[in-house]
């Protein structure tokens, strides 16, 4: 999702090649390592990851060949090559007890096997370079993946009741915004660790309840329910709000706030053919 976000924004200023796991698998250390060589890149983003959160759960070793040694893989062909690293990184490497946000330099203690996972990617790519961006966000949405905001709209058009979670406090983050400022953030050269998320913060609940003000569909109704009631596989924190200090230290503009960035994507939903799917979802249901 975030990656074909991504590469238009750099394709703006500079050659960009986006690779896939067709094209190559982090977890070949010596295919990245070739892909590398082969196009002596002087920045790589790293954006690859096993990502389904509950999928990690009972699959730990996929989770760690991924997100840990794959990053490690990612991070160790970029030193062969003299290339800088921008490794996106979770808000779920917290867990989530801290009273307010969080900072770049709290210390992380990761509740799930992602988590953990992406943490672990974290450290390697610290250990094997100096030149590192470590980005972390937030609740993604955007064109081209599976993301809860199209999940909101298309339960909404099918079921008459929705439960969503009002315990976990996150931001949600449009791709576009975080393509654009992952863009910017890299031409700084500014290393080092960066919370990167849409500005003000929410539960999933708000969330979804937002979704359905801006979209209304008739005979909906949002229920909040706890994290317990949810039955997902892995725990998720209760606060995963991040600050983004490191961006505002860099003179960097910060992302605008969930509702605007929320309204703006659901503007480009209206502009496009899904939007007709969510209504003939709609008849579907109702025949
Ligand atoms: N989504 C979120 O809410 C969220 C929140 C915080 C941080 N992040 C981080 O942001 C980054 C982008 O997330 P996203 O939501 O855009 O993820 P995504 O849509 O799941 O994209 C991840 C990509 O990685 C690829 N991939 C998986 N295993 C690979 C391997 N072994 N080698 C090469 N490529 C592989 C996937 O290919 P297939 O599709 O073919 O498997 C997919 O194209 C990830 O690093 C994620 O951890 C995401």
């Amino acid at each position: 999702m975030l990656g074909t976000a991504l590469v238009p924004v750099l394709q703006q200023r500079h050659e960009v090649w986006g690779i896939d796991v067709d094209d190559c698998d982090i977890c070949d250390a010596k295919a990245i390592s070739a892909v590398l060589r082969a196009r002596q890149p002087e920045l790589v983003m790293h954006l690859a990851a096993y990502t389904d959160v509950d999928g990690c759960e009972a699959n730990p070793q996929l989770a760690e060949a991924t997100n840990s040694t794959g990053t490690r893989n990612v991070a160790t062909a970029c030193a062969q090559v003299g290339a800088a690293m921008l490794y996106v990184s979770t808000d779920y490497v917290f867990d989530g007890t801290k009273v307010g946000a969080y900072l770049e330099d709290d210390p992380p203690n990761p509740i799930s096997v992602y988590g953990q996972s992406k943490w672990l990617g974290e450290q390697h790519v610290r250990a094997i370079l100096k030149r590192y961006f470590i980005a972390r966000t937030s609740w993604l949405y955007g064109p081209n993946g599976k993301n809860f905001v199209r999940t909101i709209l298309r339960v909404a058009h099918q079921q008459k009741l929705l439960r969503v979670v009002n315990d976990q406090h996150g931001s949600p983050t449009y791709t576009r915004h975080l393509a654009s400022k992952i863009a910017e953030l890299a031409e700084t050269q500014a290393y080092g660790v960066y919370h990167t998320t849409g500005s003000g913060a929410c539960s999933w609940f708000e969330f979804a309840r937002t979704i359905l003000e801006l979209w209304p569909v008739e005979g909906v109704q949002v229920l909040p329910i706890l994290s317990d009631e949810s039955g997902r596989a892995a725990r998720r924190p209760a606060n995963s709000v991040l600050e983004n200090r490191a961006l505002k230290q860099a003179h960097l503009e910060l992302m605008p706030h969930w509702k605007v960035a929320l309204a703006e994507y659901l503007d480009e939903i209206k502009r496009s053919s899904e939007a007709r799917d969510f209504e003939e979802s709609k008849r579907g249901t109702a025949n």
